[in-house]
């Protein structure tokens, strides 16, 4: 007991120094996962493009052509590559902190899209590009959301749109609580905690908050979740770290092999259903404009 409270004092110490998986740690996890990434695009992608409207490309507000197009946080370019399908007038700038992601671009750089590999936030701070939109899949709990849509709002033309897809509370449903089981076992083997979970939003209402607070409003936003099932604890494991579903959670540890075998245990423990492991990736997506009051909602 006072072991576990000795560990967790250390944890909150070291989120109160901020010492914790950083913005290098996800560039080296998504370096990483490059080259099998396109498993979470194969099961997933369906719902990206729930942002990528035509109607929405074709923005009638900002009334500009071509328009001007930000995919932020792009990966190996999925968004960048179905607006290029839709055959519109856009121009494409395309941006990602991972250099390994972007080398899966190259064809997207070939096809005009301007591809920058930069940290997302240091980008839209230096730009003195404006945007018509901004596509933002699976990436916003990598950052500050006060500070990113700010940063968004800032950089965006009057009228001009965000859509964005991303993980929600309650995603991966018990992994929080093994990863912190077992950095209480292996207290001496724990590098630096992780604080992502702060950044889901909570659902459509919590994605809602967030973007009438920086003055945009909604068009469309909804929710989902997806289960997917496994034979085996390896199995499931393999699919969370291939597919970046686990970012950053690696560099928790000095030796993440060591741990990997308590980790294995825990997802036995607590992901067997009907001999099965399963997960569920909970999402939320939104479209929002550009345009309302900012601090509409806390
Ligand atoms: C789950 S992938 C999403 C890729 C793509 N948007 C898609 O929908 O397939 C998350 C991406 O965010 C990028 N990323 C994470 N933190 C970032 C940051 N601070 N700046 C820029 N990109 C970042 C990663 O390198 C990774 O390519």
């Amino acid at each position: 007991m006072i072991r576990k409270s000795r560990f967790y004092s250390k944890m909150i110490f070291k989120i109160l120094k901020k010492e914790v998986v950083n913005q290098d740690d996800y560039r080296a996890s998504y370096n990483e996962v490059a080259s099998t990434y396109q498993d979470w695009i194969a099961q997933m992608g369906r719902f990206t493009d729930r942002i990528i409207k035509p109607a929405i490309l074709l923005n009638k507000t900002t009334s500009r052509v071509p328009v001007r197009v930000l995919d932020f946080a792009c990966g190996t370019g999925y968004i960048s590559r179905k607006v290029i399908e839709m055959d519109l007038p856009c121009e494409i700038t395309a941006v990602d902190i991972s250099e390994r992601m972007l080398e899966h671009c190259a064809d997207l750089s070939d096809k005009g899209v301007k591809l920058v590999n930069m940290e997302g936030g240091a980008f839209l701070n230096e730009t003195k590009e404006t945007f018509d939109v901004i596509l933002c899949g699976w990436a916003l709990p990598y950052f500050q959301h006060k500070v990113l849509l700010k940063q968004f709002r800032e950089k965006l033309s009057e009228g001009g749109v965000v859509g964005v897809i991303a993980n929600s509370k309650g995603t991966l449903h018990k992994m929080e609580e093994i990863f912190l089981r077992v950095m209480a076992e292996n207290p001496g083997n724990v590098r630096k905690p992780m604080n992502i979970a702060l950044q889901l939003p909570k659902g459509t209402e919590g994605l809602e908050c967030w973007f009438r607070y920086h003055g945009f409003v909604p068009v469309e936003i909804d929710e989902g979740e997806v289960t997917f099932s496994f034979d085996t604890p390896e199995d499931l494991l393999a699919w969370l770290n291939q597919t970046g579903a686990l970012a950053g959670t690696m560099q928790i540890f000095d030796n993440y092999e060591k741990v990997k075998r308590d980790i294995l245990r825990e997802i036995k423990k607590e992901k067997y259903r009907e001999r099965h492991y399963e997960i569920n990736h909970k999402y939320v997506y939104g479209i929002f404009r550009n345009g309302g009051v900012n601090g509409e909602h806390a």
